[in-house]
């Protein structure tokens, strides 16, 4: 069902165009372990058995926490899945979200995500900026960006990507690393980065938003409660298709802690906006 969607290519794989946001698998706040474990650990084996080749974690998710989960659930891994990690933040005792972008934390977060997920080297390390933690701010990315070549030279880290970024700070990147994907905050609703995605499709970069379901508070809207009526879809659905629609280079990675919503959620590989419904959901967030 999901292969309808199509694949994009990707860190030297054909990733699905539909994959797996892990964070959501961790407790309330993301922190601390999940409220029910086995049913963590059903969701993962869903989204691979529904054909999920794509799936986004971080080890300061829990912290440790989603990591744990994917390599109890996963492991032996499927040699087609490609799971794309990120560093740049650990976690406070009182669950906050603090900057880690010295070489020896980022080190360390290269060599957590390795031990927690069981891994000899990562397919893809996302560097997380913190300018601003809510969003893309300028700031040179030089210093810890060379940190993460140098682990990328040592074979810990197969392919990197940026994650709360501004164009300037992509060119900036790519005087140091090949930068193989995008990750920020666009949604329906939230779309600062239009010119950005065009931009990278152009450049065969790929985009995958975070958010792409309005994160912690999703998605409210009548008129995308109006287009799902009318094409007997859900909210959920229309908001995932509407992002495939918009460019191909955009990957998602919707998540979720429930197997439901996860089905619900790759049945949007299959459903097509007409024209008419492109145009009213455009103008939600314009
Ligand atoms: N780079 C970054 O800074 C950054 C930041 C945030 C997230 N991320 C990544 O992006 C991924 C996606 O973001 P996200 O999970 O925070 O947000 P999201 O995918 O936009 O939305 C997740 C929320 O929507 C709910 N949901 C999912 N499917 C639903 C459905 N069919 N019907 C109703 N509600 C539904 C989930 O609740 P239920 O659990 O109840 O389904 C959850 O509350 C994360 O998993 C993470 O890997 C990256």
């Amino acid at each position: 069902m999901i292969d309808q969607a199509g694949t994009y290519s990707f860190a030297g794989r054909d990733a699905k165009r539909l994959g797996y946001g892990a964070m959501q698998l961790a407790g309330p706040g993301v922190f601390g372990p999940p409220r029910d474990h086995d049913a963590a650990l059903a969701v993962l084996r869903a989204a691979v058995k529904a054909g999920v080749n794509h799936i986004d974690t971080s080890d300061f998710y829990g912290p440790h926490v989603t990591n744990r989960l994917i390599r109890e659930a996963l492991a032996p891994y499927p040699q087609d899945l490609l799971i794309v990690t990120k560093i740049g933040a650990r976690r406070g005792d009182d669950a906050s979200w603090l900057p880690a972008f010295e070489a020896d934390e980022l080190a360390r977060a290269v060599d957590d995500n390795l031990k927690n997920l069981g891994l000899e080297a990562l397919d893809v390390v996302n560097l997380r900026l913190m300018f601003d933690v809510h969003g893309p701010a300028e700031g040179s990315l030089a210093t810890p960006l060379k940190a993460v070549a140098d682990l990328q030279r040592q074979g810990l880290v197969r392919h990197i990507g940026l994650s709360n970024v501004t164009p300037t700070q992509v060119e900036e990147a790519r005087g140091i690393a090949e930068i193989v994907c995008v990750q920020n905050q666009y949604n329906l609703a939230h779309r600062d980065d239009d010119a950005f995605i065009d931009a990278l499709a152009a450049e065969g970069v790929a985009y995958v938003p975070f958010f792409p379901l309005g994160g912690f508070s999703p998605l409210q809207s009548a008129t995308l409660s109006g287009v799902a009526a009318r094409l007997e879809a859900t909210p959920m659905q229309v908001a995932l298709a509407w992002l495939l629609q918009r460019s191909p280079n955009i990957l998602l990675i919707p998540g979720t802690s429930s197997v439901a919503h996860l089905h619900e959620n790759l049945a949007a590989a299959s459903l097509t906006l007409p024209e008419d419904a492109v145009a009213q959901l455009d103008a939600i967030g314009g």
